[in-house]
């Protein structure tokens, strides 16, 4: 096994699937000791045995991040068994969640698609935002951001308190400055890039570094929700003209875990097969 992370302590939320799982995967197949993150304990069992399965080190911890308390108890349960974390990834994220309009919006675009490949003047129009009731707006900003910044403050404070240099890795997306997505999405997405800027200044003097990945259409279950005219229109705007896999945003992360990166800090790195250029 290659050690590029050899007795680093990583914690990755939303490891139960997707691209975390990948994260998780990848950090530990470069040696470090892994805390795989995600709702609940039975959905990471996948990703224990496959990091088992190469003989890496992985530990498993149920955790909702949009909970302090629960966030707070997992830094300190994973530096009493593992030791303290040098390195974070804020993976776990929500595209949708109930009462967001988002079922009404898909049927309207697909009206209006509809529409217009007939050729006729369209006269069904997007409207998601009057659909979004205060709990599906609020439900994905606490994942997605709130989750973030909880995660972000406990490492924080465990780095400061260990006096470890670590590296914080913040998974956004490049709706954050496409703007393509729900508003809470777009808007969540956006800040935790503001976040991961304003946290690097604040850190950097200790050596810990705060980088943000934002991916492009990645395949993982969080596309089950998008149509299939949808995913078809996806691809064909895609400049590399395909999706992309979870394991190209789990090697970014990696790059951005380790001392390859060493003069990375406060930096969005686009893993987006050419979908929008920053
Ligand atoms: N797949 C894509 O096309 C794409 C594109 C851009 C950005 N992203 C971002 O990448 C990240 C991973 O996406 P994915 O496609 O692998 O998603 P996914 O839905 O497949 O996996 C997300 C994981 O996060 C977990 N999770 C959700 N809420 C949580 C919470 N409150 N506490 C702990 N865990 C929680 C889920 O249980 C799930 O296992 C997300 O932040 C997503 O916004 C994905």
């Amino acid at each position: 096994m290659s050690a590029r992370l050899n007795n680093k302590v990583a914690i990755v939320t939303g490891a139960a699937q997707g691209i975390g799982q990948a994260i998780a995967t990848r950090l530990a197949g470069e040696g470090a000791a892994v805390c795989a993150v995600d709702l609940h304990l039975d959905s990471l069992s996948q990703t224990l045995s496959s990091i088992e399965a190469f003989g890496g080190r992985a530990i498993a911890r149920a955790c909702n991040v949009t909970d302090s308390a629960e966030v707070k108890a997992l830094f300190a349960a994973v530096t009493e068994e593992l030791g303290a974390p040098a390195i974070l990834v804020n993976n776990a994220g929500i595209g949708t969640a109930p009462n967001d309009g988002f079922d009404l919006y898909q049927q309207r675009m697909a009206e209006r698609g509809a529409q217009m490949q007939r050729g006729e003047k369209p006269t069904v129009y997007a409207d998601h935002i009057p659909d979004m009731e205060d709990e599906g707006w609020l439900s994905v900003v606490n994942v997605n951001l709130n989750g973030t910044f909880y995660c972000c403050r406990e490492a924080i404070r465990s780095m400061i308190g260990s006096g470890m240099q670590g590296s914080i890795i913040n998974i956004s997306s490049t709706s954050a400055v496409s703007g393509e997505g729900g508003v809470h999405y777009c808007a969540s997405k956006a800040a935790v890039l503001g976040l991961t800027k304003s946290l690097a200044m604040e850190v950097a003097a200790r050596n810990i570094r705060v980088n943000a990945i934002c991916p492009g259409p990645t395949n993982t279950p969080i596309m089950a929700n998008i149509s299939d005219e949808w995913k078809q229109a996806m691809v064909a705007a895609i400049p590399l003209g395909r999706i992309g896999e979870p394991v190209e945003i789990a090697n970014t992360a990696l790059f951005l875990a380790s001392e390859e990166s060493s003069s990375f800090t406060g930096q969005t790195l686009m893993a987006n097969l050419g979908t929008y250029l920053s």
